[in-house]
């Protein structure tokens, strides 16, 4: 039996500086262990910090109380058929986290909707050509995925005064925003969408769902902004439906495979913008307050916070 409780962190490829600082200001009675060398006795670590675990690294911690992603998503972490299923599993919910995903989604629909990528390829061409955007009532914002970020987003959109709908598995009843709920009301809300936001969590229901079929349903014109999970698009079929000229642009923040490939069709595409997976990024000193709390929690034999239902995947 270890003297003090032990927490190991597991990211592959990040250096742990950052958090093991944060950690040693909200939980110094803790060993940090950077995961990074062999660890003596695993089954005396209790807490998991973690992104993209390897297979089966988790299962070999049989002393576990609590793993906590690094992020809002838990896809790379369910992503491990040998999860230890009986241990609770927190995400993070964090105002940070969320204000970044928000700006990113604003700067991105504005982006879109104003046409700023016309305005620097004519800017490219010293070409002065004025042209008129839309009145923001005229354009059509679906939000798929109205969880913490989608919400938060969606909200933030409501004064520019776009028309505002989103899609989630439950029905929602907000101020200015539309709800559509579950797959039969997919088909309406695509209709009525001339930008679409992704936001979802990746799970078995959601894997691949932007593809042809819901491109073919979005109207002439419409964008596309990802900033969920590369499993959600089918990357051929956004580059067909770019390409016959259907969607007039996207916005892509993850990828199938990331980092995005150098041979990738996607980083020189005209109607494409690529940013590295970096629309919101967790805040170490912040979350891990918020996991110290959680650990305090487990102690008490109550649930984490931001607990995952690991049946729904999300
Ligand atoms: P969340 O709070 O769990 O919200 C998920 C939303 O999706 C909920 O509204 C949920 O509906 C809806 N949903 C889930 N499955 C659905 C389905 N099959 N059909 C219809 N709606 C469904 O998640 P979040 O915190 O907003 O995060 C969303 C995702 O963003 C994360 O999972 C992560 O992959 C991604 N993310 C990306 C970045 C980045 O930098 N690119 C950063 C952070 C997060 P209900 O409300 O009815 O349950
Ligand atoms: C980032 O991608 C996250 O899931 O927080």
């Amino acid at each position: 039996m270890a003297d003090r409780e032990r927490l190991v962190f597991i990211s592959p490829g990040e250096p742990p500086k950052a958090w093991e600082s944060a950690f040693r200001t909200v939980a110094p009675e803790i060993e940090f262990l950077s995961g990074k060398a062999e660890i003596a006795a695993p089954e005396t670590i209790e807490w998991a910090v973690v992104w993209k675990p390897p297979q089966g690294a988790l299962a070999k911690l049989t002393g576990l109380k609590c793993v906590f992603s690094l992020g809002a998503g838990v896809d790379h972490v369910l992503a491990d058929s040998e999860y230890p299923r009986h241990v609770p599993l927190s995400r993070v919910v964090d105002p940070y986290l969320t204000s970044g995903m928000t700006e990113y989604v604003v700067l991105h629909v504005l982006a879109h909707h104003r046409d700023l990528f016309r305005n620097l390829k004519e800017q490219a061409e010293a070409r002065w050509k004025p042209f008129a955007a839309k009145r923001a009532d005229e354009v059509r914002v679906g939000i798929l995925g109205l969880g913490e970020l989608g919400l938060d987003a969606a909200r933030k959109l409501v004064p520019f005064g776009y028309r505002l709908a989103g899609w989630s598995n439950t029905r929602k009843s907000e101020p200015g925003i539309e709800s559509f709920a579950g797959l039969d009301e997919l088909p309406a809300f695509l209709g009525r969408t001339d930008i679409l936001v992704c936001l979802l969590p990746l799970t078995e229901a959601t894997s691949g769902i932007l593809n042809t079929a819901t491109f073919d349903l979005l109207p002439q014109g419409a964008r596309v902004i990802n900033a969920a999970r590369g499993g959600h698009l089918i990357e051929s079929d956004l580059i067909d439906a770019l390409d016959t000229g259907h969607l007039a642009g996207a916005t892509l923040d993850v990828f199938q495979q990331e980092p995005l490939p150098a041979d990738s069709p996607l980083w020189a595409h005209p109607k494409v913008v690529v940013t590295p997976h970096m629309a919101a990024m967790t805040d170490a000193r912040s979350t891990a307050m918020a996991m110290a709390e959680s650990m305090a929690r487990v102690r008490r034999d109550e649930p984490p916070l931001n607990p995952v239902d690991l049946a729904r995947g999300y």
